[in-house]
């Protein structure tokens, strides 16, 4: 199995490119489900999570075509079946993507339902009862979701609480098809939305309202391919941000979206560092002086996002002063904490709070990938140990950052896969 060898101390500088969206490809992909004719879809990072989606669509007999620029063609009239099978729904959540889509398009669908998960139990509930409110029978059956609906889906009026960015994007696809008005109120807000709203309109739905709390979709009757290219990863952007504010240095980000990336800016100034940015690129320079601790409550976008915890994390786990994190959104995600402080972090949880008291420095040890974003946080953490680190199980990176031992090394880090 891969493991990631890190020997820190390097100072990062350079240039590098963010990658396409994990969380706006997935939907997206999932969207092709509900077009008559091939949407082509642009900027697919190319990580195991989409590799996993596209896997999903090939399996239900959907023709999908990779061309070597990582733009795909998804053809779902050669589709067979409308099954998205366990094997690959228990290692990607959102499979639970392709229910909307399915139900709106082929009146069918059966989803294996996802398992635990490292980060909290993260049900389905909302998807399930939107589904039904909609008009769908929709029952629970040797571990699978079984939905059907007599005819086409209805427009309803949805009310998500709490707020789900996955439960929003299933909605809005299969209200996209639906007949009649639907209303999502406490909508997510999430960029991700919006992009996936956006590439739904090119396909020709009537969707109003993305990136507010409500969100109104006039379904309609046929949908066809467009051509769509997804934006940049604002998650993998504030992690190389992060990156640099704790080990000093100058680094640009290109085919950025820095407007996305308010709230994570906002804490990285606190912490010393500057940054510059325009409408496609965003530039950190952290002096040669340690970040200052910074704390943090995380929330529903606009608010600083869960998927950034992690990371902010390990950077109060070596900055100047004290800090508490706090995590609102899942209820166990803060698996990485047993790990950093196997690296000698000063850091105790109370309740769904980290209490960080900022030491001089971390010490390189064998830790363990747990998720995808305590991942992230442990190689910030070995970028900026004394000695090494060897990263296990990093099938969960792999997930989520395309070749970041690539783009680290890059910047100057000294960084490589080994088995
Ligand atoms: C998405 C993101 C993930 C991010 C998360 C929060 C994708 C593919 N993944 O996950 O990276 O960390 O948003 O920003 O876009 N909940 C329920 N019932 C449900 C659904 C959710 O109780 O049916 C709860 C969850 O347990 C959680 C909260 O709602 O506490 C928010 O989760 P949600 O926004 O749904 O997360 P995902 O869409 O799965």
């Amino acid at each position: 199995m891969d493991k990631l060898l890190i020997n820190g101390g390097s100072v990062l500088n350079g240039t590098i490119y963010a990658s396409g969206a994990k969380n706006s490809a997935l939907p997206i992909l999932a969207a092709s489900l509900l077009a008559d004719s091939p949407l082509k879809v642009g900027n697919l990072p190319h990580l195991n999570d989409v590799t996993t989606m596209l896997e999903l669509l090939g399996s239900m007999g959907v023709d999908v075509m990779l061309s070597d620029e990582m733009e795909v063609q998804v053809d779902t009239s050669s589709i067979q079946n409308l099954n998205a099978r366990y094997e690959l729904v228990k290692t990607m959540r959102a499979s639970i993507l392709v229910l909307g889509p399915l139900l709106a398009k082929f009146q069918k669908a059966t989803v294996a339902l996802p398992g635990g998960c490292a980060i909290g139990s993260r049900p389905v509930n909302l998807h399930i009862d939107a589904m039904r409110a909609m008009g769908a029978e929709v029952n629970i059956e040797d571990g699978n979701i079984k939905a059907s609906v007599k005819g086409r889906l209805k427009g309803a009026k949805i009310i998500f609480e709490p707020v789900s960015v996955t439960g929003t994007e299933n909605v809005i696809m299969a209200a996209s098809l639906a007949e009649g008005k639907t209303i999502i109120e406490n909508a997510a807000r999430e960029p991700e939305v919006i992009d996936l709203a956006n590439c739904l309109i090119e396909m020709g739905a009537n969707i109003k309202g993305a990136g507010t709390d409500q969100i109104i979709i006039e379904g309609v009757e046929r949908l066809e391919g467009a051509s769509f290219r997804v934006m940049p990863d604002r998650v993998e952007i504030g992690t190389y941000l992060t990156a640099v504010a704790m080990t000093g240095g100058r680094v640009k980000i290109k085919s950025a979206r820095p407007e996305y990336l308010s709230a994570v800016i906002s804490k990285l100034e606190l912490t010393g560092a500057e940054i510059n940015f325009g409408e496609d690129w965003i530039e950190i320079y952290m002096g040669k002086s340690k970040p200052k601790a910074v704390s943090l409550t995380t929330g529903p976008y606009p608010s600083f996002p869960t998927d950034m915890q992690a990371q902010f994390v390990s950077l109060n786990a070596i900055a100047e002063g004290n800090s508490t994190v706090t995590e609102t959104v899942f209820e166990n995600r803060f698996m990485h904490v047993q790990e950093i402080a196997r690296m000698g972090g000063n850091i105790s949880l109370k309740g769904n709070t980290a209490i960080i008291e900022g030491i001089n420095t971390l010490q390189g040890a064998p830790v363990m990938a747990t998720d995808l974003r305590a991942s992230a946080s442990l190689v910030l953490a070995g970028l900026v140990a004394e000695g090494p680190t060897v990263i296990d199980r990093i099938y969960h990176i792999d997930r989520g950052y395309e070749r970041i031992e690539e783009k680290l090394k890059m910047l100057g880090a000294d960084i490589e896969r080994i088995s």
